[in-house]
């Protein structure tokens, strides 16, 4: 496995791929890494004959000091595996590289980024488009793996690669979890033991959303069984719940009918974790 820590490292092994005709699938991460990443790595190789992956603590999409300097990181151990997973590169770069003095240019999906989880974390997508386009740039990869667990990410990112004509396929893959349901984060580890356990409520949340969505409902049953069932945990603040249409992420005006994405964020002290479900209510 190829470790770059240079731009121009990386665009060498890319163009050797590209010299030799093969197509190439990032994985963009930012460490610390979980099953989650290696599923995406997996649905690379098989889409794509050679995969790189991106490591790099974006401090753009942070909209704190704190909780940058909080995010956890583990190079080696992050390497290792994917080493055992057979990826081809990684590019490692130092943040001055990405984000050279005097850097000026950000890229923003105007309404999908101050919407939803964007009023949360105001900036957040903003940071998230314009990394991305820069590793986009630098690598030119044929597609990109991302998690649907990040959803309005997810949705930025489709929107952006089309609004700009980038020639790169955007793939979505579903959420990985944890034997009692709740979605693998790099943040999880953060957790304290009686959070950890607490955090399965998202999870719950989103179950029983989906059963009730099963047999019919409405937008106000739907969101006070989510809200019910968040509050019955001491232990968790809900910190946002938007149930949307799942490719505009508009706000459905009447009878719920369709994709309908439920986006889910709860804090348990300083972490904030997030969770999400597409489900389709039966009409009634
Ligand atoms: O999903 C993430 O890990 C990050 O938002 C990404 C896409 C790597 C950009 O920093």
């Amino acid at each position: 496995m190829l470790i770059c820590p240079t731009k121009s490292e990386i665009r060498t092994a890319v163009a050797g791929y590209r010299a030799a005709g093969e197509t190439v699938g990032l994985v963009p991460t930012m460490g610390f890494l979980h099953e989650g990443h290696m599923e995406l790595v997996r649905g690379a190789r098989e889409r794509a004959d050679r995969v790189v992956v991106w490591i790099f603590v974006n401090p753009t999409q942070f909209e704190n000091a704190g909780d940058l300097a909080a995010y956890p990181r583990d190079t080696e151990r992050d390497l290792e595996m994917l080493r055992a997973e057979g990826v081809d590169a990684v590019y490692l770069p130092q943040p001055e590289e990405i984000y050279p003095e005097g850097a000026e240019t950000i890229v923003e999906t105007t309404r999908l980024a101050n919407m939803l989880h964007g009023k949360v974390r105001p900036g957040h997508f903003r940071g998230v488009t314009t990394v991305v386009t820069k590793f986009f740039n630098i690598i030119q990869p044929d597609l990109a793996m991302f998690g649907e667990k990040d959803y309005q990410q997810l949705q930025v990112i489709r929107r952006m690669v089309r609004d700009l004509h980038m020639p790169i396929e955007i793939v979505g893959l579903p959420t990985v979890r944890e034997a009692d349901g709740l979605a693998m984060s790099s943040r999880n580890v953060r957790l304290t033991p009686e959070d950890r356990a607490a955090a399965v409520v998202l999870s719950r949340a989103l179950d029983a959303a989906e059963r009730l969505a099963a047999s019919g409902t409405t937008l106000e049953e739907l969101r006070d069984t989510i809200t019910e069932t968040i509050a019955a945990e001491p232990r968790a603040a809900l910190k946002g719940l938007d149930v949307v249409a799942a490719e505009s992420l508009e706000e459905i005006p009447g009878p719920l009918t369709g994709p309908t994405a439920i986006m889910l964020s709860v804090a348990f002290g300083e972490v904030l974790l997030i969770d999400q479900r597409v489900v389709t209510p039966k009409e009634t």
